[in-house]
């Protein structure tokens, strides 16, 4: 067994309201002063500096925050090919549909593996030199059974959190035989991807006429849980509509986006707030001018929020969980504290993690530094890349 303690650390993040001696005034379990040790890869002792026990080696921070990492539970990372032009073209007003997503389907069916490879890690070490310790990523442009399987084999080759998206949109040879492939979905490929995946998700989006109405996610969703999958709903992005309700009858552990919700949604969400999180995403609204949700509102009716980027080729080609956390302040009505919660113990609810998301004693080791002497900075200096990402021996993640 190593052990290693952090010391140096002005102010600490551990989302633990059980942590004695912590600032509780907020939801962050503030800590000044503080040291962690972690021992093989676990948090082992977190507590004041003047009173941390010996361990076998020293990391000093400086004087510098520490946050639980961020956790970004809503990615689609594994694609090929530039739809620049689309962002473009919603900057000056035409409405996003998800008809984009077919040039994506084709570019990634066309990437060699090696090259998807790439995308991906270099995507993927973006988001950890912002700050981010773990990410779920989505299937969803491969669209048939042999490209769904290879881009979750990819994808777990750089998390456990791979979700199965074969319902993303109805592919174009499939445009006149939708049931066909709903059928295809739930049957060869879900059997295909399956074992490649831990969740499943769905667009539920009667408003596009590319993604699937209530009817056909509830079949998809149904036929993943039977397989062994948790369930994720992509659901009222674009409209109002069934996803909420549907996301809360089959219990799945989150619904993502929520930009238009119904009085009856936040309702529903608020009393399935132990099960069922909303994961708002407003790089989305941000990167094709939509509304933005009210999480204020949200948050003051008792639902679940988490934040997430989205992080995918049309609607929010972004990594950073600071710059959403930045727009969940400024344009949702979260505190700062809040939007903090959402990014870390918030997604790790939505990704129904309890080692992650919180520092305490027994959980992962998955701590961020952040450049300056409190959280507050990721809020106050918008832009500027503070925050890193740190593996259990203190070094920086990539
Ligand atoms: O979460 N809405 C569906 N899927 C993605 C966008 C995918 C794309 O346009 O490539 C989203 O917004
Ligand atoms: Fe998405």
């Amino acid at each position: 067994m190593t052990s290693i303690v952090f010391t140096g650390i002005a102010e600490l993040v551990t989302n633990d309201s059980l942590l004695e001696g912590a600032d509780h005034s907020e939801s962050l379990g503030l800590l000044a002063e503080a040291a962690v040790v972690v021992e093989d890869g676990l948090i082992a002792w977190v507590g004041p500096a003047a009173q941390a026990p010996p361990a076998d080696g020293q990391q000093d921070v400086g004087g510098r925050a520490v946050i639980p990492g961020f956790v970004d539970s809503h990615s689609h990372l594994v694609f090929a090919g530039d739809r620049s032009r689309e962002f473009a073209a919603r900057m000056t007003g035409v409405r996003y549909d998800g008809g984009g997503i077919s040039a994506t389907v084709s570019a990634t069916r066309s990437a060699g593996d090696d090259e998807l490879r790439g995308l991906l890690a270099a995507r993927v070490a973006e988001m950890r030199a912002q700050g981010t310790s773990t990410v779920e990523i989505k299937s969803g442009y491969g669209l048939n059974v042999q490209d769904e399987v290879r881009a979750l084999r990819i994808a777990a080759e750089f998390t456990s959190e791979t979700t199965f998206l074969g319902a993303h949109v109805v592919p174009p040879e499939f445009a006149d035989r939708r049931s066909d492939y709903v059928d295809l979905v739930i049957g060869e490929m879900l059997a295909a991807c399956a074992p490649h995946a831990r969740w499943i998700d769905v667009f539920c989006e009667p408003n596009s006429p590319h993604a699937f109405t209530e009817d056909e996610a509830r079949l998809v969703l149904s036929a993943g849980r039977d397989a062994g999958l948790g369930l994720r709903l992509h659901g009222n992005q674009l409209g109002h509509g069934p996803g909420v309700r549907l996301a809360v009858e089959l219990g799945a552990a989150s619904v993502d986006h929520c930009t238009f919700l119904s009085a009856e949604d936040v309702a529903q969400l608020a009393a399935a707030a132990d099960s069922t999180v909303a994961t708002l995403l407003p790089g989305v609204e941000f990167s094709t001018r939509s509304p933005y949700p009210d999480a204020r509102h949200l948050l003051d009716a008792g639902v679940s929020v988490a934040l997430a980027t989205d992080c995918n080729p049309g609607t929010c080609y972004s990594s950073s969980i600071p710059f959403v956390l930045a727009l969940a302040v400024r344009e949702m009505g979260m505190t700062p504290a809040e939007a903090l919660f959402a990014a870390t113990a918030g997604s790790a609810k939505a990704l129904r993690r309890g080692d992650i998301g919180v520092i305490r004693v027994g959980n992962r080791s998955d701590l961020t530094v952040v450049e300056a002497p409190s959280y507050m900075h990721l809020f106050y200096r918008p832009g500027v890349p503070i925050a890193r990402s740190l593996d259990p021996a203190g070094r920086h993640r990539r």
